[in-house]
């Protein structure tokens, strides 16, 4: 856990889009906003559903804006919500933000009066599954080897 400056713009933005949550079940507002790597800001609330398993995270809502903007790299990450404990992202969250973030990318811990800690998204997803995985299957088990394979 460390305690790196949070872009002001960053905070900005989690806290705005959180005003958009829609949590109507929960009542548990959420609001993440990314800095990417084309140096533009990306934010999302979460989205309950009255069938409660097709709600969304704000992260997982953020992280679609990024891609849909063209962005493929989180730069860091911030979270805002209330009540007095941290609110890390969730597990099906951070193995999202993995996708899109390199092992020391900052996950910034907001509540309403700010900044709360920052921590990696190693330190929240150590020993993750990723891309270097499917890599390393067996030749068969690969869809694009396998492919080339049949072409040759
Ligand atoms: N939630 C998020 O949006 N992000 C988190 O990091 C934790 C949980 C949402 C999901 C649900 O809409 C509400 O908070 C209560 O779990």
């Amino acid at each position: 856990m460390v305690r790196t400056p949070i872009d002001g713009r960053l905070a900005a933005a989690a806290k705005a889009a959180r005003a958009h949550a829609h949590a109507p079940y929960s009542k548990f507002k959420v609001g993440a906003a990314i800095l990417a790597d084309d140096g533009k800001v990306y934010s999302g609330c979460n989205v309950e559903n009255a069938a409660y398993p097709n709600g969304v995270c704000a992260e997982t809502s953020a992280i679609s804006a990024m891609v849909l903007g063209g962005a493929r790299k989180i730069r860091e990450i911030a979270i805002i919500a209330g009540g007095p404990k941290l609110v890390t992202p969730c597990g099906g969250c951070r193995q999202r933000i993995a996708e899109f973030a390199d092992p020391e990318t900052p996950v910034h811990v907001c509540g309403p009066e700010g900044l709360k800690t920052t921590f990696t998204i190693a330190e929240l997803l150590p020993a993750s599954f990723d891309k270097r995985n499917l890599k390393s299957a067996k030749p068969g088990l690969n869809p694009k080897r396998a492919r080339s394979k049949t072409a040759r």
